[in-house]
């Protein structure tokens, strides 16, 4: 994966397909323990809002590389009391290999990868969560053999997870169908960007019609209806967003071996019920296992095994 070294991973699509699926298939073998690789280097963990799965996952997967850890919470930082993001970005980047930052605005996220030299990860934007992607289709691919051709509905906000679902099916080959409220649609600009990825070879569909999308669809997927940041409008959205709950009656419609997936934290019983996330079909702790091989093979190929 020398091709990746020293490359920020800011959006989904900073991956050509043949890098995304290589990445995906070196995770696999990282998984698998059919290969063992050493990156002895220093990650720091720059969050501007809460996390389990990413903050642990991250890591575990630089501890197990035999790298190091720091968590840099944004409140212990003095970034958070307003030294500018450059000047921040020149300092980590003197002490740092690499970063993976968590927060709100991607324009934020891009001014720390325009002055810093060290590779700059996205883990979590109100734009974007491209390594959540990596892990979900690493499932997929598990589950399934290979991506290509399958279909995946996403229902639910048209939020970061739905814009870098959009993008990765896109690139991967897969059919992509998003259900939103109409309200609560994707970004148009990703919307034409996941569309120019496809061309003519797979398909992305955005509807408000969850029971159109979901029909015979390989992979149903959902996320919270109100992402971090959108608290205070989490009551109003329940009766919006029902007809998009993920339920026993709609993964009926979907192909009869289609699996659920969910990037969590979830409320149960809001975007999905306790019985399909306990049920067989679920493959939402596997997909949690796999950020931590996903984020693995991402960090190795940034910064090169030793
Ligand atoms: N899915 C995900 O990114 O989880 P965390 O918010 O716990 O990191
Ligand atoms: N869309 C959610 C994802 C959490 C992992 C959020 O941004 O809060």
């Amino acid at each position: 994966m020398e091709a990746l070294k020293g490359r920020d991973f800011l959006s989904v699509v900073d991956l050509r397909a043949n890098e995304l699926l290589d990445l995906l298939q070196l995770a696999e073998q990282l998984k698998q323990k059919k290969v063992h690789l050493r990156c002895n280097k220093v990650l720091g963990l720059l969050f501007f809002k809460a996390s389990t799965r990413t903050r642990v996952s991250f890591t575990v997967a630089m501890y197990q590389l035999g790298g190091q850890v720091i968590d840099l919470n944004s409140n212990v930082t003095q970034v958070s009391r307003g030294e500018p993001v450059p000047d921040t970005a020149r300092v980590l980047d003197r002490y740092l290999d690499v970063l993976a930052i968590r927060t709100f605005e991607q324009q934020q996220l891009e001014t720390f990868a325009s002055y810093a030299k060290i590779p700059i990860i996205n883990a979590l934007t109100d734009l974007e969560h491209p390594c959540q992607i990596l892990a979900d289709l690493l499932t997929v691919q598990e589950c399934f053999g290979s991506l290509s051709g399958l279909t995946l509905t996403y229902l639910g906000d048209g939020n970061n997870v739905a814009h870098s679902l959009m993008l990765g099916c896109a690139l991967v080959g897969m059919n992509v169908r998003i259900a939103t409220p109409p309200a609560y649609l994707p970004q148009a600009g990703v919307v034409e960007q996941a569309k120019a990825i496809a061309g003519g070879k797979s398909q992305v569909l955005v509807t408000d019609d969850p029971a159109i999308a979901v029909q015979g669809s390989h992979v149903i997927y959902t996320d919270v209806w109100a992402s971090m940041g959108q608290e205070d409008s989490a009551d109003q959205r329940i009766p919006i967003f029902q007809p998009y709950q993920v339920n026993e009656e709609l993964v009926n419609q979907a192909d009869p071996e289609a699996i659920v997936l969910h990037c969590l934290p979830a409320h149960r019983d809001e975007e999905i019920t306790d019985g399909v996330m306990e049920g067989a079909r679920s493959k939402i702790w596997e997909q949690a296992e796999n950020r931590m091989h996903a984020q693995k093979a991402l960090l190795v190929s940034l910064l090169g095994a030793d």
